[in-house]
């Protein structure tokens, strides 16, 4: 059984976590010295948002060179000794690898610009914009680049220039930035939007969709800029990589449209199981949060990843992208209480945004404040992801312990903030801390959650969900009064 398959993952965007040198911003001697607080909460798995050296035009997920670390977030030597610490107290590592594109500061893009270098073909070059593409981040997809002459392409900021994994010695010099992780012994990698690697080679126009918004990226059907066979095939490639080394993991970042694609983000396990071990849904981030979407999206994911098909679904209800879970059920905490339960007593592997744990809340910065390029540019529409991505409530001191210094975002200072710190929750029995501690003891304790697919029970009363879990003559049930 690889580690994947049963493992709580624990996901710490750094800039957010703890800083150690007081200049406001996470880093990673920060994460060193909490990282008996991680181990305290039972994980198997700490994945780390990026930390390579970067512009941080998008903070981090813009790299610039894969073989180094952000001085921001200190040095390789530091890194080295995280993964060594975390593996002592037993906890895996997950880097995160933003191997669709890279900065338009990374060396590759840099000598793209000149067509007689060994990396001319790296990027995506045309002449002339040659279709309707759109960047998720706004504008066009293509940019001039006066250098060279041409267009490239870019499917999220114009300093993000996407890779081009159709030329071999591209994704030849990709694949070795990941073993350059693998042999330092990292367990595993989350993988950015990693059903955008293979485009289109044609370029084709995506046609025209309705979309959930209307904005012009989510007025188009994504069949030629996302989710083509060859994504699938470069995926196996690159699974093959990672079984060079032992029990090693790949977990995906699906993009999906609308209020999700399941079978869509679930045929990325591989019909034959030989592309990514676990794959983020977001259905269960995108609808309301209520019994009846919760079942459907979990019945199916079930159906889906399921121990016949020898999958392992994975779950998820919260990350640096989307406001918390938590938010989303209008900062409830008896819903987040019941949230906690669906997401860790499943069967497969279960990630938690850091601060959940706590009941962390989103809240949305003023214009003026904003950080994220994403609500700078389309303010007011959309705020941006500055609300989730809020400095760690360690404590009642300054700053709640985050930082000496002004963090780079304000903590969420709530009217009863105290009781939603790790010093506020500690010692206390009921608190959502001690529910994450119970629900993951729990969950390993009971060895029916991890060896069978939840069978649901529909003869209950609206507005509950129940779940059960049976084997070897074990049977753990769920009943959850949303
Ligand atoms: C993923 C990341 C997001 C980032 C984007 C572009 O969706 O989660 O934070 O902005 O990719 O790399
Ligand atoms: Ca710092």
């Amino acid at each position: 059984m690889g580690w994947y398959e049963n493992a709580v993952i624990y996901q710490i965007y750094p800039r957010s976590f703890k800083d150690s040198n007081g200049d406001g911003i996470g880093d990673l001697r920060g994460i060193i010295e909490k990282l008996p607080y991680i181990k305290s909460l039972g994980v198997d798995a700490v994945w780390l948002s990026p930390i390579y050296k970067s512009p941080m035009k998008d903070f981090g997920y813009d790299v610039e060179d894969y073989r180094a670390i952000d001085p921001i977030f200190g040095t390789m030597e530091d890194f080295d000794q995280f993964v060594s610490k975390a593996h002592e107290l037993g906890l895996r590592v997950m880097m995160d690898m933003v191997l669709n594109h890279s900065s338009d500061m990374h060396k590759w893009f840099q000598q793209s610009k000149l067509r007689d270098s060994k990396y001319s073909n790296f990027y995506i070059w045309r002449d002339k914009v040659p279709n309707n593409w759109k960047a998720c981040f706004g504008g066009s997809a293509w940019t001039y680049d006066k250098t060279r002459g041409q267009y490239y392409l870019h499917s999220f900021l114009k300093e993000q220039p996407d890779l081009n994994w159709h030329d071999d010695e591209c994704r030849h010099a990709i694949f070795n930035e990941v073993r350059y992780y693998l042999d330092k012994g990292v367990d595993g990698f989350r993988l950015d939007v990693i059903n955008a690697v293979g485009k289109d080679p044609d370029l084709r126009s995506n046609p025209f969709m309705f979309g959930e918004t209307p904005r012009p990226y989510d007025m188009q059907n994504h069949i030629y800029d996302r989710n083509t066979g060859y994504t699938h095939e470069y995926i196996r490639q690159l699974r093959k990589v990672i079984e060079e080394y032992d029990d090693r993991a790949l977990l995906g970042e699906i993009m999906i449209q609308g209020k999700g694609q399941m079978e869509q983000s679930a045929s990325y396990t591989g019909k034959d199981n030989d592309e990514l071990q676990l794959c983020f849904e977001f259905s269960m981030v995108k609808q309301r949060i209520n019994a009846r979407n919760l079942r459907a999206v979990a019945g199916k994911w079930y159906e889906l990843c399921s121990l016949s098909k020898g999958k392992t679904p994975c779950w998820v209800l919260s990350n640096h992208d989307v406001p918390r879970a938590i938010t989303r059920a209008g900062n409830n905490e008896e819903t987040a209480r019941m949230l906690a339960v669906y997401l860790l007593i499943q069967r497969g592997s279960s990630v938690i945004y850091f601060g959940e744990e706590l009941g962390m809340q989103s809240k949305s910065f003023p214009r003026k404040e904003l950080q994220d390029p994403l609500g700078i540019q389309y303010w007011p529409f959309f705020k941006g992801r500055d609300a989730e991505r809020r400095p760690m409530q360690w404590d009642f001191s300054e700053n709640m312990g985050f930082s000496t210094a002004k963090p780079w975002l304000e903590p969420n200072y709530t009217r009863d903030w105290r009781h939603l710190t790790v010093q506020g929750q500690e010692s206390d029995s009921d608190s959502m801390l001690s529910l994450y501690r119970n629900l993951i003891k729990l969950r390993k304790q009971r060895s029916e959650i991890s060896q069978s697919d939840a069978v649901f029970c529909d003869a209950v009363p609206s507005g509950v969900l129940s779940y059960r879990f049976v084997n070897a003559g074990r049977c753990t049930s769920v009943l959850l009064n949303m």
